[in-house]
């Protein structure tokens, strides 16, 4: 049976334009009616840039971060986005051309391994972008953050953390918030993680108190080289999927690859899941391994996890899972891309038993999916809802055109498209007030319109996801299809 697509290629292609200008308006082009009591700011990263001075790259997560702000106050919103001005992206825009070799491209060449696993590359800080302990921080998962002025989106230079992290040091760019940290006596706290790659693995997990303090920092090893994009966290544990890939640094360290095209995926090999004890963070040198627990299982290739819990003597965790991972081939474009010809991103809930050590694991949702969102005060905890980008059809792998709601205990599923015509992103959960259900409040996503070539914020009543938005907000121009961000409960505008 052959049925219709509900996009076409060259009209995807449109969200991978580079925006070069840096604007800095009131949106007043709106549909709908922004709700009043909807304060705060949305704060989202991505690549700006998809080439340099018309040299295109390789692959858009070498693209240089741009940080998009939307701020919503009394019903309006403003719009403002700003470079990171890492010192590559200055040095490569005054030289205009591409000066750096990037994680999945091929530009600099010669490198050597030890080179590729101290993560020698332009910083790019172009993956995620958060707000804690009073600062705004642009992150990438090879090296340190940079700070930058959130009123003004201007890039304040490196962030240490008061000399806990050091120069060129690995902070992920998917950190968690615990709402509620035993440790700290109920107040919330961020939890993230670091890989050191090599023979074996050096993962060090970080605490951040509500100052911006790294209040606890322990490093473990685990056998094997290991690619772990993101985690996730319970009150009790620290949860690392560590994907079944091998890295061959030869064509690497000759130059002829990259390191994201070295990575190759091995499907008869097992997922190790690395649980780690979050009281062992306390532990003194040499006896933090006992805290450490590996389970097996398959999942194939895991980016991104929705979430995790503790149950009795489980921990239940909600993952966006690949049959396969899209390898990286060398030279080619991925604005080729031949999305009939890749896997899709699925949600699988995998059950741990601690006593047993055995994997348990189900298919949640079959269509294809990406960055997934929960309520932020359910992180860790036992929830119900989920929010993710999805494809406009039910079945075969797709661009995301759509925002999905899970039921997880109805398995009840809303969808709103903005196929044909629409390309969708990360969704950010933002709740109506403290003590309201988990889905009362609004979804906010960015939609390109391929149209127009513009972008739209929409908001979607997380009640009733599959109902036309409460408002469409239509910007001046597109933004290049993003990666992360998040919102935050503070208005900050410069004008
Ligand atoms: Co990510």
């Amino acid at each position: 049976m052959v049925t219709k697509k509900s996009y076409n290629v060259q009209n995807w292609q449109g969200g991978y334009e580079s925006l070069r200008e840096e604007y800095d308006y009131w949106i007043d082009d709106i549909e709908g009616e922004i709700p009043p009591e909807l304060n705060g700011t949305l704060f989202k990263n991505g690549p700006g840039l998809l080439d340099i001075n018309g040299h295109k790259i390789y692959h858009p997560f070498d693209g240089d971060g741009m940080i998009s702000r939307i701020t919503f106050t009394n019903g309006r919103a403003h719009f403002r986005n700003r470079f990171v001005r890492t010192q590559g992206y200055i040095e490569e825009q005054k030289a205009g051309k591409i000066l750096y070799r990037g994680v999945f491209g091929t530009q600099k060449p010669g490198g050597w391994l030890a080179n590729a696993f101290d993560f020698k590359f332009k910083n790019i800080a172009n993956t995620n972008v958060i707000y804690w302990g009073g600062k705004l921080l642009a992150l990438w998962e090879g090296a340190e953050p940079h700070k930058l002025d959130p009123y003004t989106l201007e890039t304040l230079g490196k962030e240490y953390f008061d000399g806990i992290l050091s120069e060129g040091e690995a902070f992920a760019a998917h950190p968690r918030f615990d709402p509620n940290c035993e440790q700290d006596n109920g107040a919330p706290c961020l939890v993230n993680f670091s890989i050191k790659p090599g023979l074996s693995t050096t993962i060090t997990i970080f605490e951040l108190d509500t100052t911006g303090k790294i209040v606890r920092k322990q490093a473990y090893s685990v056998p094997g080289f290991a690619f772990i994009h993101d985690f996730v966290i319970t009150p009790n544990y620290c949860i690392l999927f560590q994907n079944p890939v091998s890295f061959n640094p030869i064509p690497f360290a000759l130059g002829m690859r990259g390191a994201g095209e070295s990575i190759k995926f091995q499907p008869n090999q097992t997922t190790k899941v690395i649980v780690i004890d979050r009281k062992s963070l306390n532990s003194r040198k040499g006896e933090n391994n006992k805290r450490i627990k590996i389970l097996e299982t398959n999942s194939g290739f895991v980016f991104h996890h929705t979430n995790a819990f503790e149950q009795d003597s489980e921990i239940v965790i909600d993952s966006i899972c690949y049959e396969t991972l899209p390898e990286v081939e060398p030279e080619s474009d991925f604005r080729e891309t031949n999305f009939d010809a890749l896997k899709p991103g699925q949600l699988w809930r995998f059950h741990l038993n601690l006593e047993d050590n055995r994997v348990k694991r189900e298919l949640i949702e079959s269509r294809c999916c990406e960055f997934p969102c929960v309520h932020p005060l359910k992180v860790g905890r036992n929830y119900r809802y989920l929010y993710m980008g999805a494809a406009d059809a039910a079945t075969g792998n797709a661009p995301l055109q759509a925002f999905e709601k899970v039921d997880l205990e109805t398995g009840e599923k809303q969808i709103w498209s903005a196929a044909p015509h629409g390309f969708a992103s990360e969704p950010n959960f933002v709740p109506r007030s403290h003590d309201g259900d988990e889905d009362d409040g609004w979804v906010l996503g960015l939609v390109y319109d391929s149209t127009h070539q513009r972008s739209d914020v929409v908001i979607l009543d997380a009640k009733d996801l599959d109902k036309q938005p409460v408002a469409r907000l239509h910007l001046k121009h597109h933004i290049p299809y993003g990666l992360h961000g998040n919102f935050v409960n503070k208005v900050f505008i410069n004008s």
